[in-house]
């Protein structure tokens, strides 16, 4: 017996291949998760919320929504919630683009853009990385045309690990026509320490056409929960929100996202933590004589045309490869882990360079 089909573009999907699990947790550094555990006051209201989940979740997020309010000084109706930011970007892309519709990206990026933008039919045109892993945003106006809808620019960039400058973004997203919507994924922003980093919420305040995603899954520590949001101009909000199955955002992630937000100082010393574990991770590889891009992120690049061979051999430690030559994005991301874990990865990479 044979099935029906799904949409011809299905073939063109490639699968989301996510971080290759560790025999221990704390030796998986190839999904950029935070190490820690979340903080004891958040999984208690979390926990409690769990009480009463024979109930439906509340469907309008609205706890959430309010505290994003409080936290980034935005009208409730800026917000649309989902489970996750990548969930969030799939209802954005389902709500403006379709067959015929143009969604232009830099490539090597997030893995799960071309399948958001292929799902809807349109055409992802992925625009190089300059030689320095950075975003070429000239190169990205330029793949610009009148059928383009959404330019996503991904800072920090994932897997490469630098931003894009603020004065930079802020010439682009001048010169764009103010009929694309410019999506800013900062997926990684808390971890972010270059004063000169794009400031995504900046450029959203001056342009209706600019939105910006983030998430509570990196710095928040609340991966497995599935929240993050995005913050725009309420009609793109209110699209999102109409173009997100009802319920998504359980009360159990509400109720944790929104413990999160009211611990942001016990959390923003996590996040230094990582941010130091990441200076020694550069630091330790470029003494070994990796070639490493800068990082703002909670992962480091190697870049190497030799992905897949460097991850088997640094196991047990699991890293993320990235097929094919180094000028097509091909290496290995690292996530920043716990401190043993991190020299565990310098220990793997220096025996993988003498031999031993
Ligand atoms: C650039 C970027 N955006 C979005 C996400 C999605 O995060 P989540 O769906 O967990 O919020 C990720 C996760 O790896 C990412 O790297």
């Amino acid at each position: 017996m044979t099935v029906p089909s799904p949409r011809p573009v299905f073939d063109a999907i490639p699968g989301y291949k996510a971080g290759r699990p560790a025999e221990h947790d704390e030796l998986k550094l190839s999904s950029n998760e935070n190490p820690f555990p979340p903080l004891p006051g958040v999984v208690e209201r979390a926990a409690a919320e769990l009480a009463r989940i024979n109930r439906y979740p509340d469907a309008g997020v609205a706890r959430l929504h309010a505290a994003l309010s409080r936290h980034l000084s935005r009208p409730e109706d800026a917000f649309a919630a989902g489970t996750g930011s990548v969930a969030v970007l799939f209802s954005l892309l389902d709500a403006y683009c379709g067959p015929g519709d143009e969604v232009v990206t830099a490539w090597r990026s997030f893995e799960a853009y071309p399948i958001a933008v292929t799902v809807t039919g349109a055409t992802h045109v992925t625009v190089p990385l300059r030689a320095d892993h950075t975003h070429d945003l000239d190169a990205m106006a330029a793949a610009v045309t009148d059928r383009t809808r959404v330019v996503v620019v991904c800072t920090p960039n994932n897997p490469t690990g630098p931003v894009v400058r603020h004065d930079e973004l802020e010439r682009f997203v001048a010169a764009l026509p103010s009929s694309v919507l410019v999506v800013v994924d900062e997926a990684y922003v808390e971890f972010v320490r270059d004063p000169d980093a794009a400031r995504g919420l900046d450029l959203q305040a001056r342009f209706d056409n600019v939105l910006v995603l983030r998430t509570f899954s990196k710095a928040y520590g609340l991966a497995g929960l599935r929240v993050g949001y995005l913050v725009g101009h309420p009609d793109v909000a209110a699209a999102v929100r109409k173009a997100t199955p009802p319920f998504s955002v359980s009360d159990v992630a509400q109720a944790a996202a929104v413990a999160s937000l009211d611990a942001v100082d016990e959390l923003a010393e996590r996040v230094d933590e990582v941010v130091q574990g990441r200076g020694l991770l550069l630091e330790g590889l470029r003494a070994q004589g990796w070639t490493v891009p800068d990082s703002q992120a909670n992962f480091v690049w190697l870049p190497s045309d030799q992905g897949p061979q460097l991850a088997e051999a640094f196991w047990p430690v699991a890293v993320r490869p990235f097929p094919g030559a180094v000028a097509d994005g091909g290496g290995v991301r690292v996530s920043v882990g716990t401190t043993s874990a991190n020299e565990r990865l310098l220990d793997v990479a220096a025996r993988h360079l003498t031999g031993r």
